[in-house]
């Protein structure tokens, strides 16, 4: 049975500020900018889109000293625990801004309507955690932000039981499920994607290219050109 169209909040699957990085992100950026193949300046423009509670800043900031954070205003507005301390996105990186690094918050609804002409959009865990819609309008956004040529490392976790044991026959909504989470009363969504291809389908019909599929059981980890 469909469940009825109910308000989803992915702000509610963010990973802590302290949770281990994804273990794809610093290899898929090692990739990219230390292989000549890929044509990648020095220093290249990071975006990282659904950037949620800055688990990959530190990462980010070892390969840019420009980047670009973007998620939903919700997100971006409301005070939230960074490891220790309780404060919004902006104040948190600003009282970790060391001078060098020039970062940037934008929300979602305002990065739709950008062309930032970015190196890299990093776009980590968060395609499994929104329905399909979102998923086509952050394709379009990523295309429109990207520089000719530019990259979109698409890494997205699969296959995980601890997750998996929420997904029955009575909470699934659109191609995945629905459930509440990290004891919020809100609703989350969640497909896992065992099958990337309708996903790659969506990215090569907006005109990305599949550079490289780094994939392994646990993760979905694209390397996809505009
Ligand atoms: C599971 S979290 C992943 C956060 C981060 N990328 C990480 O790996 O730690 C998913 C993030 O996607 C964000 N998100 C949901 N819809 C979005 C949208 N339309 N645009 C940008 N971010 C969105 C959520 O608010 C949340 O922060």
């Amino acid at each position: 049975m469909m469940v009825p169209s109910v308000k989803i909040h992915s702000e509610n699957s963010a990973q802590g500020t302290n949770s281990k990085p994804n273990p794809m992100v610093r290899f898929a950026l090692e990739k990219v900018t230390a292989n000549s193949k890929f044509h990648l300046k020095h220093n290249p423009m990071i975006i990282d889109l659904g950037c949620g509670k800055l688990r990959h800043l530190k990462i980010c900031r070892d390969f840019s000293d420009n980047i670009i954070l973007v998620d939903t205003k919700e997100q971006i507005e409301r005070k939230q625990k960074f490891g220790d301390t309780t404060a919004t996105m902006a104040e948190y990186v600003k009282a970790t801004q060391d001078g060098r690094v020039k970062i940037d918050i934008v929300e979602t609804e305002a990065f739709t309507k950008k062309k930032y002409n970015a190196d890299i959009v990093l776009n980590v865990a968060v395609m499994d955690v929104v329905p399909k819609k979102v998923r086509s309008s952050l394709v379009d956004a990523t295309y429109n932000n990207l520089r000719a040529n530019g990259y979109c490392i698409l890494i997205i976790p699969r296959n995980d039981s601890s997750i998996l044991i929420n997904c029955r026959r009575e909470n699934k909504y659109e191609d995945g499920h629905i459930f509440k989470n990290r004891g919020h009363n809100d609703f989350t969504f969640y497909t896992n994607f065992r099958d990337p291809s309708p996903l790659l389908r969506v990215l090569t019909h907006r005109g990305f290219k599949l550079i490289e599929d780094l994939s392994i059981y646990r993760q979905i980890c694209l390397i996809l050109q505009k």
